[in-house]
């Protein structure tokens, strides 16, 4: 496939790697320094956009390929507020996206156990849960997408939980964890050099359960965005990373 790399930052420098090594070829590469370039002109050279830049440039971006109608394959994070005003663009323009919060297909295990293990704790009320995330600290947006999509996972299917809460808990301080018993605590932390650690935690008097995902690198992130982009050659319209995985148990 012809890629265009909308990105040419962390994840988007591991993801041509990916990509060519997977016999893909990279014919655009768009980072703050060439943004003249992203026409969708050029964009129409690509048979699909891969999107890792920052929130403030994510929707414009995602426009420029709507307009080239060339599908995308968004990994920003930061941008959900405005999920349903895109999913409408989308599908009234016939135009094809897959968005995820973690393209990681062991955090997308993590998210389906989650689930599951939301469910199965509502027999056991003397369990208090909360969600922990770190991240390095150059990372623009708290809490993290993939612990926003815990959260809601949990949300689902744990009736004691209604909404969430974020507290960024800064130099080792102790957290604000006056959020009401119906809200469910996102503790964020910011360290050096963590690609993404999320811990799903449930607590009680006499014993804790932690559920934990380690991110060792960013690679696992952008092999999961090469196999959306491959899977949008046969697969149309909106998607998340969910109708890719599609697990059954
Ligand atoms: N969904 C996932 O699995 C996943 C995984 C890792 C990171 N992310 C997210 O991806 C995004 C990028 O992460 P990163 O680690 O590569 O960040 P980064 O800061 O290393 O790279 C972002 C790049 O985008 C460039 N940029 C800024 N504005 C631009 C624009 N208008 N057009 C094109 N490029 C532009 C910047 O110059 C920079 O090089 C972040 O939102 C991050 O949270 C998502």
């Amino acid at each position: 496939m012809k890629i265009a790399l909308l990105g040419y930052g962390k994840m988007g420098k591991i993801i041509e790697k990916i990509a060519t090594d997977r016999k893909h070829e990279i014919v655009l590469k768009i980072d703050f320094d060439n943004l003249h370039e992203l026409t969708a002109e050029n964009l129409k050279q690509a048979d699909v956009a891969i999107e890792f830049t920052t929130p403030s440039s994510v929707i414009s971006n995602i426009n420029v390929c709507f307009d080239a109608g060339v599908p995308v394959v968004v990994g920003t994070t930061g941008w959900y507020d405005q999920l349903d005003e895109i999913k409408q663009q989308c599908e009234d323009g016939n135009h094809t996206l897959l968005y995820a919060t973690n393209f990681s297909v062991g955090v997308n295990i993590f998210f389906h156990v989650n689930k599951i293990l939301a469910k199965l704790m509502n027999n056991y009320p003397y369990y208090e849960v909360q969600v922990e995330e770190i991240h390095h600290t150059q990372k623009l947006d708290s809490p993290s997408g993939t612990a926003i999509t815990i959260a809601e996972g949990i949300i689902e299917n744990l009736d004691a939980k209604k909404n969430w809460a974020n507290v960024l808990v800064a130099d080792g301080k102790d957290s604000d964890d006056n959020v009401g018993n119906s809200a469910l605590l996102i503790e964020s932390y910011r360290m050096d050099s963590v690609p993404g650690t999320h811990t799903v935690i449930y607590d009680s008097e006499v014993d804790s359960i932690e559920f934990k995902h380690t991110a060792h690198n960013r690679n696992g992130f952008a092999l999961g965005a090469v196999l959306a982009a491959e899977w949008l050659n046969d697969n149309t319209g909106f998607h998340s990373i969910n109708d890719m995985f599609n697990f059954d148990i």
